[in-house]
């Protein structure tokens, strides 16, 4: 009884958003957009409590099936996820990392103190070689985030030169000693990382004058230089954008990283919890989605004054949810549940992303896997797909897809208590296999959205693809339970000349349009 009552009050549900005003998504095909890189929907792994040791990385003498160390039923699943790009070591740990400690038998690496994550062992398992077959096993490109706050240039460069190589250089024959013949391929690298925080508390200033001094020295053979990445600013700041994008001049600078997390009370001091959450949290988490366009908004129309042709990008390189963490586990490990209310987050991310993507051309979640707003979390042997995970599969074909100017008239207004926004968010592209995508979001906790969709002037005949949502806000997939939260079919056909798309309550849409 009263599964059928709560059956009938989403219907109603529906039909009452409905009633309100006839809402509609105007897609235009003729005004191709730009390029969704695919790099938006690259991740990011740290030296960071189990996000690499155990979640990712076993050994190659572990009982848990492996590829030379790294877990074969993880490394399958992102995988199939298509990541496709990996960003390494950190984080604060990259300016605290030094790369020799990290090459070479693994039982002769030192063992260090992960002072930024928990204060635990690093034993250097994991290194430079270690780290280009996980994404070589993935199939995705390479991020090296160097070391700033705590190297020097000689160390970043000779790490560069390790890396690059082709030559009979000590170090080329170094890395050949330790098992790598042909040089490492280093699509991006960083020069620090957050280093107006844990990578050295700097001013931008000082921060731009020792940029150049150090890209002044990061050599590598013409066909293997990275994309040089300048760390940038957080959330509203613009000041370290400005500073870059004025003060670098005469040294390889290719992007800016920057930073935004999204705290559901906006504090740090009791940032709100991953479950058991209100719909005032929901809101003001889902909100905040719409400050992070305004950042990057921001933050590009600084650029666009000093390089008006957009040769420099801008990388949202940290982005995710941060809660309150796991009662019982380690603070420093950054542990937290994930839920429908995550998978969300996630795809406002993806339209906040494509919809800046004439800069916005890589973005990194945070990050893989066991912390934060992880796609996967496990525990010993098992694992499970989170909701984000869910969502990062729905949106695979935006990666590399050209985006198509989409709005929503009569957009309903969701406002819980004094924090309001609009309910649907959409993005739509053009695939690489020539389907055009639409991707939808319905913010709304409580209430279902009927909308039709036009092409141009034209109905289309139909839609078809995958929804994801669930009965309760904080719904999360678990060991025992792992299919709470995962994508069904979704389809709908025109009638009468008109195509309309049902939206439940609090979900995700992904469909290709057809005809
Ligand atoms: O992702 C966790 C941490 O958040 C990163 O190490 C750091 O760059 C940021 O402050």
């Amino acid at each position: 009884m009263k599964k059928q009552l709560l059956a009938l009050a989403a219907t109603l549900a529906v039909s009452a958003s409905a009633l309100a005003a006839d809402i509609k998504l105007v897609v235009n095909p003729d005004q191709p957009g730009p390029v969704i890189h695919r790099n938006i929907y690259g991740q990011f792994a740290e030296h960071l409590g189990t996000g690499i040791y155990e979640g990712m990385w076993v050994g190659p003498d572990s009982k848990i099936p492996n590829v030379r160390g790294w877990r074969k039923d993880v490394v399958g699943a992102l995988k199939d996820l298509k990541v496709p790009l990996v960003r390494w070591p950190g984080g604060c740990f990259a300016d605290e990392y030094h790369w020799r400690e990290g090459i070479g038998p693994r039982n002769k690496r030192p063992v260090k103190v992960n002072y930024n994550w928990g204060g635990v062992p690093e034993n250097n398992a994991v290194g430079t070689h270690e780290f280009f077959d996980l994404a070589d096993q993935l199939g995705a490109e390479t991020y090296v985030n160097g070391n700033l706050g705590t190297g020097t240039p000689q160390e970043m460069a000779e790490w560069l030169e390790y890396m690059t190589s082709e030559g009979n250089s000590t170090l080329a024959q170094l890395r050949r000693k330790n098992g790598r013949d042909k040089p490492f391929r280093v699509h991006y690298f960083a020069i620090g990382n957050e280093n107006w925080g844990c990578g050295g508390n700097m001013r931008p200033e000082y921060y731009v004058d020792l940029y150049k001094h150090w890209a002044s020295f990061l050599r590598t053979p013409e066909n293997n230089r990275p994309v040089f990445i300048a760390s940038g600013g957080h959330d509203a700041r613009t000041d370290w954008t400005e500073a870059l994008i004025k003060g670098i001049k005469g040294v390889p600078f290719n992007a800016i990283s920057h930073h935004g997390y999204t705290l559901p009370t906006g504090k740090w001091e009791g940032k709100g919890a991953a479950v058991g959450f209100g719909e005032d949290q929901w809101i003001s988490t889902l909100a905040h989605t719409q400050k992070i366009d305004e950042w990057v908004r921001k933050n590009t129309a600084i650029m666009d004054q000093h390089d008006p042709s957009k040769k420099v990008g801008f990388y949202f390189d940290e982005w995710g949810s941060w809660y309150d963490p796991e009662p019982g586990s380690n603070p420093g490990f950054l542990v937290q549940r994930n839920t429908l209310r995550d998978a969300l987050l996630a795809a406002l991310h993806f339209n906040v992303f494509h919809a800046n993507a004439e800069r916005v051309k890589m973005s990194n979640v945070a990050q893989m896997v066991n912390v934060l707003q992880a796609m996967i979390l496990t525990s010993k042997d098992k694992f499970v797909l989170t909701p984000t995970y869910h969502a990062f599969a729905l949106y695979t074909p935006f990666q590399d897809a050209t985006s198509l100017p989409a709005s929503i008239e009569n957009n309903p207004v969701y406002k819980v208590g004094a924090t309001q926004m609009p309910a649907l968010n959409v993005t739509a592209a053009r695939g690489k296999d020539g389907k055009l995508y639409v991707g939808l979001v319905n913010a709304n906790a409580t209430q279902g959205a009927e909308l039709t969709l036009q092409v141009g002037a034209k109905t289309p005949k139909a839609v078809k693809g995958k929804l994801l949502t669930a009965g309760a806000m904080d719904a999360q997939n678990e060991l025992g339970k792992p299919a709470q939260v995962v994508p069904v079919a979704f389809e709908a056909q025109a009638v009468d000349g008109k195509l309309t798309l049902k939206l439940p309550a609090k979900s995700i849409v992904v469909v290709a349009v057809e005809g």
